[in-house]
């Protein structure tokens, strides 16, 4: 295998031309676009004129593209129902594979492929690109200043965008994915939290619909209780209110003071930290800026999945299948605790 792998990519719809075709044009020493499938071929004609891949590798089917000997991986972006019977044929075939997010559209569908995926030495990995911010390796820098944590509140909320582009996808209006955009944006959310507070233990929840356009419950209110240690939280997420102010506010508060990452403006993130046991020998807020790049982890996200493909190590990947189980295990509790007016659910293991 050279040093620059050839991509084969299955699914030539919004998010691969815009933010995975840019992450290989930018790292065009590790990556070439080889071959592509789309169920649309026209799409993926288009998508191969901008990605300079042949014609003759524009391929009518996933079997195809599996069955091209130059291609070392595939990178499927398909609605996520589709992600573990993709896996199945990517590691029959011996291909690497990294497929994006929510693991699968329910739980069934992410055990199985977290079983497919761990009875074989072929890498497959889930493109959970929030893994990798810089925000949750600052945020952990701080956490020894505030001695240990003790709670957390987490609030992701902001205003219905009409005319948001990923809205008009027929899949994402009929979701066959639990909680629709709960867990299409809100298992970011979640692998931001538990990369900085590992696994949520149980939680308590309510949830409901509040646009018919979302096709169903697309905001959930939430208690958690993490599974390791004693920290209490919040968990709140929902872009489907009237105007209001667009908010990533993740706050956790310590014995010895607290820190509050906000994550509002992308573009900006700070975090502030308040040192102190109590009011009287509380420090000042002191504000540090956070750099995160443009690509927003998605290509730190293949640079880790070539290491592992390079190298044939899958044990070096970290969007493990089973890591983006625990994610999308999350929405599937705080949709079952509030089935059940929001009785303590606890979270699914793989
Ligand atoms: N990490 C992130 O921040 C992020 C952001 C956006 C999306 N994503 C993920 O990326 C993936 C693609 O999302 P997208 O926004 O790019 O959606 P999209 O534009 O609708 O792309 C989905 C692709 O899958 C194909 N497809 C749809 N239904 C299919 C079916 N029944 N059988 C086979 N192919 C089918 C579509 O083909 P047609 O052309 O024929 O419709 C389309 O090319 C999703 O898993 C999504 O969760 C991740």
């Amino acid at each position: 295998m050279s040093s620059q792998l050839t991509v084969g990519i299955v699914g030539t719809g919004l998010f691969a031309k815009g933010s995975h075709l840019p992450a290989y044009q930018a790292m065009s020493d590790k990556f070439k676009p080889a071959a592509a499938f789309n169920r649309t071929k026209s799409k993926a004609e288009a998508f191969a004129e901008d990605a300079g891949i042949p014609k003759d590798k524009v391929y009518d089917n996933l079997d195809e593209i599996l069955a091209d000997d130059s291609i070392d991986f595939i990178d499927a972006l398909l609605p996520v129902q589709f992600n573990a019977q993709t896996v199945e044929k990517c590691v029959a075939a011996n291909k690497p594979v990294i497929l994006e997010k929510p693991i699968s559209a329910t739980i069934a569908g992410a055990r199985e492929l977290v079983k497919i995926a761990e009875s074989t030495d072929v890498p497959v990995a889930i493109a959970e690109n929030w893994l990798y911010l810089n925000s949750a390796i600052e945020l952990k820098k701080h956490l020894a200043d505030i001695g240990p944590v003790t709670a957390f509140t987490y609030n992701s909320t902001g205003p219905f965008i009409t005319n948001n582009k990923y809205l008009a996808t027929t899949w994402r209006q009929k979701p066959e994915h639990i909680g629709g955009f709960l867990s299409d944006g809100g298992v970011h959310q979640l692998a931001l939290l538990t990369e900085v507070l590992g696994e949520i233990g149980s939680v308590s929840a309510l949830t409901k619909q509040v646009r018919k356009e979302s096709g169903t419950d697309d905001v959930v209110f939430s208690t958690v209780k993490m599974k390791e240690d004693d920290v209490i939280g919040t968990f709140t997420y929902g872009s489907a209110f009237g105007s209001c102010e667009k908010w990533t506010y993740f706050k956790l508060y310590g014995l010895n003071g607290s820190v509050t990452l906000n994550l509002s403006d992308k573009k900006k993130p700070s975090i502030t930290k308040i040192v102190g046991d109590s009011a009287e020998t509380s420090g000042e807020p002191q504000t540090i800026p956070i750099g995160e790049l443009d690509s927003f982890g998605v290509n730190e996200e293949f640079l880790n999945f070539y290491e592992a493909v390079v190298k044939k190590d899958k044990t070096l990947i970290k969007g493990t299948p089973r890591i983006a189980f625990h994610h999308l295990a999350c929405v599937a509790a705080f949709l079952e605790s509030s089935s059940k007016k929001g009785d303590n659910v606890t979270v699914e293991q793989p």
